[in-house]
């Protein structure tokens, strides 16, 4: 097997920018395990699955027999610094990162048997090349026996407060509590469902990067897989 590093955390803190900076520095592979669920939530919703508000029952099996006849491939963008993302050969569009979508994995991520149903696709990756797997459970479920394993979290307050600063700078407006909430509502769904919820692995590196900007935690994370 080839060497796996595992960076988990809630949203926003940060794990895209280092697991991107590390894949690159290392010439390893990428694994977006958020954009499978995210694919999954989409395609879901589509499909009228799932309802924007989380109040709507799903229909597990449906959602499972959806994310069988997905065929996912993920390939190195240097330009935009992420992975495109191809479903059944075509790219997905932007519309899979935005904060709607990110509800429909968190409601889709809970079933068991979609998780499974996923789990030797991520599994898989790792026998090909050195990866560095973005997530919420790669460090306790996925890969457990990895040779690096960091969970990054930061408050909610400074979740969000970045997640307004991107917005801006976007030229978008942005309300505070309002993506307050929603950060809270997804960090409950993940931390407290049953089947592989968001935690850090007993062998984690935690790092907090309320007050760390993204050099600093690439730094951290750097050395910590040096050690
Ligand atoms: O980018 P962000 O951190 O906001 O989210 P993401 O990593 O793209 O994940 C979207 C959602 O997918 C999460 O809120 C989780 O519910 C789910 N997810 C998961 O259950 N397990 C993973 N390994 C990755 C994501």
């Amino acid at each position: 097997r080839y060497p796996v590093i595992c960076i988990d955390g809630p949203s926003g803190a940060g794990k895209g920018t280092v697991t991107w900076r590390l894949a690159q520095a290392l010439k390893y592979q990428l694994l977006d395990s958020g954009a499978l669920y995210r694919i999954v939530g989409l395609k879901a919703f589509e499909a009228g699955l799932v309802a924007a508000d989380g109040i709507q029952a799903i229909d597990e099996m449906a959602v499972l027999a959806l994310t069988q006849r997905l065929e996912i491939a993920f390939v190195p963008n240097n330009a935009s610094g992420r992975v495109d993302i191809l479903v059944n050969g075509e790219a997905v569009g932007e519309q899979v990162r935005n904060e709607t979508v990110g509800g429909y994995a968190s409601q889709i991520a809970v079933f068991p048997k979609v998780r499974q149903a996923l789990l030797k696709l991520q599994q898989d990756m790792a026998a090909r090349s050195g990866l560095v797997a973005d997530g919420r459970d790669m460090g306790t479920v996925v890969f457990p026996d990895a040779d690096v394993k960091v969970y990054l979290t930061a408050s909610a307050e400074a979740r969000a407060e970045r997640r307004v600063t991107q917005l801006i700078n976007a030229g978008q407006t942005a309300d505070f509590d309002a993506i307050l909430a929603t950060i809270k509502a997804r960090d409950d769904r993940d931390e407290n469902r049953s089947t592989a919820p968001s935690k850090p692995a007993e062998d984690a590196l935690l790092l907090d990067s309320s007050n760390l900007d993204a050099d600093a935690v690439y730094a951290q994370v750097k050395r910590h897989c040096q050690d």
